[in-house]
C-alpha cells in the first residue's frame, strides 16, 4: 500500500526533554470562536497539525482571513462571512468541523453543516448540539445529509444535556454568547478544553460563568470584540509521551505543559511504577523497571480520558501481570487491540472491556493505524518491541500530534517516516 509509514526500531529507552504543543482539542473550538466577531482575534500556541490545517481551510472557505505568524500564532479576521457552510468533504475528514455550527448561527443567523455520520471509534451523533440550538429558538431541518439551521436571533434557554458532550457544550456555549438573554447549560462537559474556550470568549467580551463545572451560565451580549488568546497545553500529547517514556523505562522531562490537567493519568502512571515530579509547567518521569499492570475505566473529565486509553493498552501489554481496561465513552474504540495482537500482545476483548496479560516482550510487525489515539498506541508498542515495526495509515497520527517522530527521535527513539510501496 502507498503512503507514508512510520518505521520504528524498538528497544531504546526515551531520554531527554521536549516541549508540549498547544492542545488540538482546545485550538479547534477557539479557532471557530473567531467567527463570532468582526474584529481581529490573535490565537497563540496553535499546534501544527493536519486537523488545524483542515479547520483553517474550512474557515477560509467561510470567508475568514487568516494570517499565520511565526511561533505558532495566527491572526483571524471574520469581518465578512461569504459562505455559511461546512461541506461534507470537510466534516467527513474532521468531525470537529461541526464546531462552526453554533458560531455561524449566532453571528449570521444561518448555517448549513454536513451531518458527520459514523466514524471509526463509534456512531458519535450530534443530537445534543441540535437539541440545544432548538431550545435557543433555532429552526433546524435535516436536508440531503446537511443540518440546516436558521435563527434570526437566538434566545437564552435552560438546556439540560442528556449526555455530557465536549463539542456539544462548546457549540452551545459559543452560540449563547450572542443570544438574547441568559442560557444555562446543565450537565455540561467539564473538560479543561471547555474552560480554555470560555477564557477566549470572555476575552472577546462574552459573559460566562461556571465553565469547568457541570452548569455553565452565559449571559448573551450584543457583540463580541477582538482579543488575544493563548491555547492551553495538550494534555493528551503530554500523557502520550509520559506513557511512552514509562513503557520504554526511560527518563523524560516535559516542559510548557500543565500537570494539573492530568491527575488521573499521573495517578495511573505512578501505579504502574513510574516516579513522577511536577513543577508548575513541567513534568519529570523516571521509570526503571517493568511496569505494573494498571486497571482503568475511561470516563468524562476529571476521570481517566478516553483519549489515553489506547496508549495505556500498550503499556499494559508489557506489564508484569494482568490489567483490565474498560472504554465507556465510545462504543468502538478498541480497534488497536487487533493490531497489538499482531505484535504478540495477549489481549481478550469482551464487549467494551479488554483483559490484557502482560508479556515480557512485544515483537515488531507491520501494523495499521485505525484512528488517532490508536496510532499513538502502536507507536508506543513499536518503541518497546523487539525488532522493526512499520505503521501504515499514519495520516491518523498527523491529524493530532505535532512532529511526533522528530520529538521522539530527539529523545533517542529510532523512528523515521518513509514512503514504501
Ligand atoms: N454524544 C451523543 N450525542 C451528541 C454528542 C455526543 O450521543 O450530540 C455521545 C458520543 O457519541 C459519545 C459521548 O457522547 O459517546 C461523548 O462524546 P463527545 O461529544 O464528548 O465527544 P466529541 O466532543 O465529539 C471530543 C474530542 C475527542 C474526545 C471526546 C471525549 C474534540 C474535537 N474531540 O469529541 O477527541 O475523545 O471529546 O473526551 O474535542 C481525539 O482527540 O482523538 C478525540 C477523539
Amino acid at each position: 500500500m502507498q503512503g507514508p509509514k512510520l518505521i520504528i526500531q524498538g528497544g531504546n529507552p526515551l531520554h531527554g526533554e521536549i516541549r508540549i504543543s498547544g492542545a488540538k482539542n482546545a485550538a479547534l473550538p477557539v479557532l471557530c470562536a473567531t467567527l463570532l466577531t468582526r474584529d481581529e482575534v490573535k490565537i497563540r500556541n496553535v499546534p501544527h497539525l493536519m486537523d488545524i490545517v483542515t479547520m483553517v481551510s474550512l474557515l477560509e472557505q467561510i470567508g475568514v482571513n487568516i494570517q499565520s505568524e511565526k511561533s505558532s500564532a495566527m491572526v483571524l479576521s471574520a469581518a465578512n462571512l461569504s459562505r455559511l457552510t461546512a461541506p461534507y468533504d470537510m466534516v467527513k475528514t474532521m468531525r470537529a468541523a461541526i464546531l462552526v455550527l453554533g458560531p455561524l448561527l449566532a453571528r449570521a443567523g444561518e448555517a448549513y453543516i454536513s451531518l458527520p455520520g459514523g466514524c471509526a471509534i463509534g456512531l458519535r451523533p450530534v443530537d445534543q448540539h441540535i437539541k440545544g440550538l432548538e431550545a435557543m429558538g433555532a429552526k433546524i431541518t435535516i436536508e440531503h445529509g446537511y443540518i440546516h439551521a436558521v435563527a434570526k436571533k437566538l434566545s437564552g434557554a435552560r438546556i439540560i444535556m442528556d449526555i455530557a458532550t465536549v463539542t456539544g457544550t462548546e457549540n452551545l456555549m459559543m452560540a449563547a454568547t450572542l443570544a438574547q438573554g441568559t442560557t444555562v447549560i446543565e450537565n455540561a462537559a467539564r473538560e479543561p478544553e471547555v474552560i480554555d474556550l470560555a477564557d477566549c470568549l470572555v476575552a472577546m467580551g462574552a459573559k460566562i460563568h461556571g465553565a469547568g463545572s457541570d452548569v455553565i451560565t452565559i449571559e448573551g451580549v450584543s457583540t463580541l470584540h477582538g482579543a488575544e488568546h493563548c491555547v492551553m497545553p495538550d494534555r493528551i500529547e503530554t500523557g502520550t509521551f509520559l506513557a511512552a517514556a514509562c513503557a520504554t523505562t526511560g527518563q523524560l522531562s516535559l516542559i510548557e505543559t500543565d500537570p494539573g490537567l492530568l491527575d488521573a493519568v499521573l495517578d495511573k502512571l505512578t501505579e504502574s511504577g513510574a516516579k513522577i515530579e511536577t513543577g508548575e509547567r513541567s513534568i519529570h518521569l523516571r521509570m526503571d523497571r517493568r511496569p505494573n499492570p494498571v486497571t482503568l475505566r475511561t470516563a468524562p473529565y476529571p476521570a481517566f480520558p478516553t483519549d489515553m486509553q489506547a496508549q495505556f493498552m500498550s503499556l499494559n501489554c508489557i506489564a508484569d501481570g494482568t490489567a483490565v481496561i474498560t472504554e465507556t465513552i465510545f462504543e468502538n474504540r478498541l480497534m488497536h487491540v487487533q493490531e497489538l495482537k499482531r505484535m504478540n500482545a495477549d489481549i481478550k476483548v469482551e464487549g467494551n472491556t479488554a483483559i490484557i496479560c502482560g508479556k515480557q516482550q512485544l515483537d515488531g510487525a507491520n501494523v495499521m493505524a485505525t484512528d488517532l489515539r490508536a496510532s499513538a498506541s502502536l507507536v508506543i508498542a513499536g518503541l518497546v518491541a523487539q525488532g522493526e515495526t512499520v505503521i501504515d495509515r499514519i495520516y491518523h497520527l498527523d491529524r493530532g500530534y505535532e512532529a511526533i517522530e522528530l520529538k521522539l527521535s530527539s529523545l533517542g527513539a529510532q523512528i523515521k517516516r518513509a514512503t514504501l510501496s
